[in-house]
């Protein structure tokens, strides 16, 4: 297993810059999460990490060691791919036995029927095996791709989004096992997702990407309590971070506050009318979530009554202080007030 350091990395394409000096270490072990929206760079990321591309500027190491120069078979990651990737003429078997049969690693037959079974079993694909691969649906060939990554004991995983094509259930049960998976191996996991549920489940660190630039990296808890800037904020959370309007907190907020942020299931709820009272505009037991509206705010509080609201009932919310997150006009986290 090893750990991984870019330094200074920088990737264009063109005019494109894909990857803009990103500094990032990853422990060895650790189940690293990189979570941004589409064409944030986490593919490129990846490709550079397994020596795919090539950095224009920066360096990439693994256990300390220089490895930019080095050939992606020597750098022993196993990929999972975006777009599954398979043999169409080989077996499902054959595969997923592939990097176990390459000249590098020339495995005994006997272990490899052994260890093919044992990952297609974990992937429930067992009575597949003698299937050609084109005779798959979408979510079968990506289970195969995962299993020929898992079949190796290799240095470093990385997985482009390795569940996205998957059935709700089943994308649950397999983020399960791949967690067992890396726990029990003690592997190094670089993991690719734009699902925050994921990122929360998955990761012992998450890095927050945005136009190839690192936003923040840190724990579930540490990005979810502690975002450096409202884009953090409002990266994780389900529903999302209520974003209100600084003149509402007056006297009680920062200075140089723009924007005062608190998630739903901090909002209190009570009811209220008058001045300060808001519109209902949703409330869902079901959800958990009351939804309200005044002079074109919307907020959202998981603080449920014992019944359902009619939509156009007034409420009051209460923002506690300890819970509210202050950002200035540029986003930028400010300290609490004292
Ligand atoms: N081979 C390439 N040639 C030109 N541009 C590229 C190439 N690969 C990536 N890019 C560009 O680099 C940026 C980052 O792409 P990348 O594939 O890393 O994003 P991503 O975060 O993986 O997105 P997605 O979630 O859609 O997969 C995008 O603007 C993309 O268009
Ligand atoms: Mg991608």
């Amino acid at each position: 297993m090893a750990s991984i350091t870019l330094q200074g990395i920088t990737k264009t394409f063109g005019d494109v810059t894909a990857v803009r000096q990103m500094e990032l270490a990853i422990g060895d072990g650790e189940f690293f999460v990189l979570l941004g929206p589409s064409g944030a760079g986490k593919t490129t990321t990846l490709r550079l990490i397994a020596g795919i591309e090539g950095p224009d500027h920066g360096r990439v190491l693994m256990n300390g060691d220089d490895v930019t120069n080095v050939a992606p078979a020597h750098r022993d990651c196993a990929f999972v791919f975006q777009q599954y990737s398979l043999y169409p003429h080989l077996t499902v078997f054959d595969n997923i036995a592939f990097p176990l049969r390459s000249p590098l690693r020339r495995t005994d037959p006997a272990e490899v029927k052994r260890r093919v079974r044992e990952v297609a079993e974990l992937l429930h694909i067992e009575s597949k095996l003698e299937r050609k691969a084109t005779a798959l649906s979408g979510g079968e060939m990506q289970r195969v791709a995962i299993g020929r990554a898992l079949v190796r004991e290799p240095r470093v995983f990385l997985m482009d989004e390795p569940l996205s094509s998957l059935d709700a259930r089943l994308r649950e049960e397999l983020r399960v096992e791949l967690k067992r998976v890396q726990q029990r191996s003690g592997a190094t996991v670089v993991y690719v997702t734009h699902d925050q549920v994921e990122a929360t489940t998955l990761a012992d660190r998450i890095a927050i990407l945005e136009a190839g630039a690192i936003q923040q990296v840190g724990t579930p808890q540490q990005i979810y309590r502690e975002p450096d800037s409202l884009h953090v904020a409002q990266r994780l959370g389900s529903p999302a971070i209520n974003v209100l309007p600084a003149e509402w907190f007056e006297g009680s907020c920062h200075p140089l506050a723009a924007h005062v942020a608190i998630r739903p299931e901090d909002v209190e709820l009570s009811h209220g009318n008058g001045q300060a009272s808001f519109q209902v505009i949703e409330c869902s037991l079901v959800k958990h979530l009351v939804v309200a509206e005044r002079a074109g705010v919307e907020v959202r509080s998981r603080r449920m009554f014992e019944h359902a609201l009619a939509p156009g009932s007034a409420v009051r919310f209460h923002f506690p202080p300890q819970h509210c997150l202050f950002f200035d006009q540029s986003g930028r986290r400010l300290a609490a007030p004292h």
